[in-house]
């Protein structure tokens, strides 16, 4: 993958599918994988995929108690989300509040967060969106200001349309892309580029399907 010490990561939505599918490479990689889920029911499938459940329900904590929960991590990816079938209330204390949690955990922890947002996140206005939709974007585009303005290490990460495709191992990535579609293994694999290599930071990156092989496309963002 690269040649990077291994980390610490906590997967934030620890049985998300990009979740899942990261927890997988960054295991098999050597990286230790503590993932926050709130289903216990959940827990096989996390430790399937070499991930170390941790049980906590984001609308019922807060930063403290995720940094005490995460103690070891180094590095905190917010993959998780509401979800299509929820209303605005979980928009806002999942993607938004969620997303402020962890970040205050980050803090006290020293460690960077690397978050999943998606693309036209800043460009496409609420009012031009259905109630539900506009309430995603309010709350993600919210996270992703405050992730900016934290003072945090961070990377932001805005996927377009997600997909199951298998993997191609080749995306575009870049800094204002049009919408298309990627698919959720070539994302889990760039999370997992960029976790790997602790000197990125200060980036937002848009990614799609495309052409460059996944590895050199990661480490170009630092160059
Ligand atoms: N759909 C798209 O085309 C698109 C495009 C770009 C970016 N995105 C973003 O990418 C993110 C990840 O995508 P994905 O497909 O991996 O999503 P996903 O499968 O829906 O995963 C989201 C995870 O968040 C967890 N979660 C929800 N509420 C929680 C809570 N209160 N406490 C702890 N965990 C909670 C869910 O767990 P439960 O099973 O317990 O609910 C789920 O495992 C999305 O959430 C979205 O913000 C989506």
């Amino acid at each position: 993958m690269n040649d990077s010490s291994p980390t610490v990561v906590g997967m934030i939505g620890g049985h998300g599918q990009i979740a899942l599918r990261a927890t997988r490479l960054l295991s098999a990689a050597g990286h230790r994988v503590l993932s926050v889920i709130r289903n216990p029911e959940h827990a096989a499938d996390v430790e399937l995929a070499g991930g170390e459940p941790v049980l906590l329900d984001l609308e019922r904590t807060n930063g403290d108690e995720l940094a005490r929960a995460l103690g070891a991590a180094d590095t905190l990816v917010f993959a998780a989300g509401a979800g299509p079938g929820s209303g605005p209330e979980r928009k806002e204390t999942v993607d938004h509040q969620g997303a402020l949690a962890t970040m205050t955990a980050a803090a006290q922890l020293g460690a960077r967060v690397v978050q999943i947002s998606y693309i036209g996140v800043a460009t496409t206005p609420p009012e031009t969106m259905g109630v539900d939709f506009a309430a995603y974007q309010r709350a993600k585009y919210a996270a992703d200001l405050a992730l900016e303005a934290s003072g945090l290490d961070w990377v932001i990460v805005r996927p377009g349309t997600l997909t199951n495709d298998a993997g191609t191992g080749r995306v575009t990535v870049g800094a204002r892309l049009d919408r298309g579609p990627v698919s959720r293994d070539n994302v889990a694999r760039v999370l997992a580029e960029i976790v790997a290599r602790p000197k990125l930071r200060g980036l937002t990156v848009d990614i799609l399907d495309g052409d460059t092989e996944i590895e050199r496309a990661v480490a170009n963002l630092g160059s």
